[in-house]
């Protein structure tokens, strides 16, 4: 596949930045979206140019550190899935692509498709843990939990820390991110003692760190590889409502 390529290029933070064009040339339809930009980055510093910065770890889809908005989607055409695990079989030959960072307040550019997504971390830090002894895994075990509540948590853990719910966002919220978090943890024992402390405080973080409110457009859920739904945005709001009446 031959594909014409209009990358954001931006040398750091306090560089305006631009769209640049880049010819992508015999690319596999097997190879995955990062891997082509792989090969432009080869032919890049073949000519002793600078390659395109982007994130990337696993590649499998488990971790999060990739994302990328291409053609104005986060993550591109294919619902449910990262970037990494995106195939070049899902664009067609002589295709033009636009590929950009996420665009969002709480995460500035750091080079080209890199933003600094530590705004997330930060919501985490404010209550995405539990300090009960959890003991061993024969302890654990001893805390039988009812199926619909481990099969709650379960779902809510499948968040992956990406941002791309911030990134498709028009206010730039994070409440999926937010709620997927304090919905996993106040579905199980070990994190109801904790549970309204919680809340108020990632979503006091969330709000510190320059995210919009959710305007229910959901496009969040839409733009979400692994599947997170709104349900989890009701969650939180209830979990802040009861926490606030305390
Ligand atoms: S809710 Fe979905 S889109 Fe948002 S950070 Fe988690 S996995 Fe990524
Ligand atoms: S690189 Fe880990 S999810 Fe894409």
């Amino acid at each position: 596949m031959n594909l014409t390529l209009y990358v954001w290029r931006q040398k750091g933070p306090q560089d305006a930045g631009r769209l640049v064009r880049y010819d992508a040339q015999d690319i596999s339809p097997d190879m995955s979206f990062l891997e082509m930009l792989d090969v432009v980055n080869q032919e890049l510093i073949g000519r002793n140019e600078e390659p395109i910065a982007f994130d990337s770890d696993c590649r499998e889809g488990i971790c999060g550190t990739c994302g990328q908005v291409v053609n104005g989607v986060p993550h591109g055409p294919r619902e449910r899935t990262t970037t990494c695990q995106l195939h070049m079989r899902n664009f067609k030959d002589g295709d033009t692509l636009y590929i950009e960072p996420w665009r969002a307040r709480a995460f500035p550019v750091i080079k080209d498709l890199v933003v600094d997504r530590g705004s997330l971390d930060r919501i985490i830090q404010a209550g995405g843990y539990i300090s009960a002894h959890t003991g061993g895994v024969p302890d654990g075990n001893a805390v039988l939990i009812p199926k619909d509540e481990a099969d709650t948590a379960m779902d809510a853990a499948e968040c992956i820390g990406c941002g791309a719910c911030v990134a498709a966002c028009p206010n730039g919220s994070a409440m999926l991110f937010t709620s997927a978090k304090v919905a996993h943890l106040a579905a199980l024992p070990q994190g109801r003692a904790e549970a309204a402390r919680r809340v108020c405080m990632m979503t006091e973080e969330m709000l510190g760190q320059g995210f919009g409110n959710c305007s229910n457009h959901y496009a969040c859920e839409a733009a979400c590889p692994k599947g997170i739904s709104v349900r989890f945005i009701a969650k939180l709001n209830r979990e802040f409502l009861k926490a606030s009446l305390r």
